[in-house]
């Protein structure tokens, strides 16, 4: 379970929303393009984090649902959409992405930066893949960290380019178990102009992608491939090379 602390969620919000941000409109752009994408518009954004990917659908008029572990996250997601979940058109909900069930039932699910790297193991992946199945009516894409990917994790980056934080994010990973670590430590400004610490440790789970995709067909899902963020409807065929690759699954 890695549920982000308080001071982290705040470090979160105000540095790392952009990569939501920059893959929402790309993964609209798909979505919209499918035939039920057409006429469907609702999307659960699963680990949704502090909400930049459920704005991005909010704006466009979609339905969004949001869960995540993180109640500190869910926070910054609801004030994020506040004019949306006023609305009724968003709510953030607090949950586990390996066990949940909701009523409704969605045209998109998605789940960004990685986020299902954080479940413990191949049974919380499956579990997740079969509540995923039971709540969507459409496509599932999601994107994951390869051990490929992790093995750059290996090195330590310090942000100190502005006033008001210092991160330092230190990466761990032997490239051959099946667990890599992050370690990130960060001094925020407070308003009395002290620096508060946070200190947050998180693993990503290393899945290797073939079982990935025997673990989607297992749950029902029926077509799925593995694509690249910048065109999300040409399946690749080393998957395992990239970085990062996004795994696309319809019903
Ligand atoms: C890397 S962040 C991604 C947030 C957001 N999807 C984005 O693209 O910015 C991972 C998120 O997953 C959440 N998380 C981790 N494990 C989870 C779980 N088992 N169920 C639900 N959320 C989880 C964390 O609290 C965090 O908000």
């Amino acid at each position: 379970m890695q549920a982000y602390s308080q001071g982290f969620a705040h470090v979160y919000n105000t540095r790392w929303g952009g990569y939501a941000k920059q893959v929402a409109p790309l993964i609209l752009d798909f979505y919209s393009s499918t035939k039920i994408g057409q006429k469907n518009k609702s999307v659960l954004d699963l680990c949704c984090g502090t909400g930049q990917l459920a704005v991005h659908f909010l704006q466009k008029d979609f339905k969004v649902v949001g869960i995540d572990l993180s109640e500190h996250m869910l926070c910054f997601a609801r004030e994020n959409a506040r004019q949306y979940v006023e609305t009724g058109q968003a709510e953030f909900l607090k949950g586990d992405a390996s066990d949940f069930t909701l009523d409704k039932r969605f045209g998109l699910v998605v789940s960004t930066y990685d986020s299902l790297n954080h479940l413990e193991d191949e049974q919380a992946l499956r579990r997740c893949f079969q509540c995923t199945h039971a709540v969507c009516n459409g496509y599932f894409i999601f994107d994951m960290n390869t051990r490929h990917g992790l093995k750059r994790w290996n090195s330590i980056q310090v942000d100190q380019a502005s006033e008001d934080a210092l991160i330092i994010t230190r990466g761990i990973y032997d490239g051959k178990s099946d667990r890599a670590w992050t370690k990130i430590t960060g001094f925020v400004r407070a308003s009395n102009e002290l620096y508060q610490r946070f200190d947050e440790t998180v693993f990503n789970t290393v899945f290797e992608l073939e079982r990935v995709k025997n673990a989607l067909l297992d749950a029902g899902w029926k077509d799925v491939h593995f694509a690249r963020i910048q065109d999300l409807k040409t399946p690749i065929t080393e998957p395992e090379k990239e970085g990062r690759v996004f795994i696309v699954a319809s019903k």
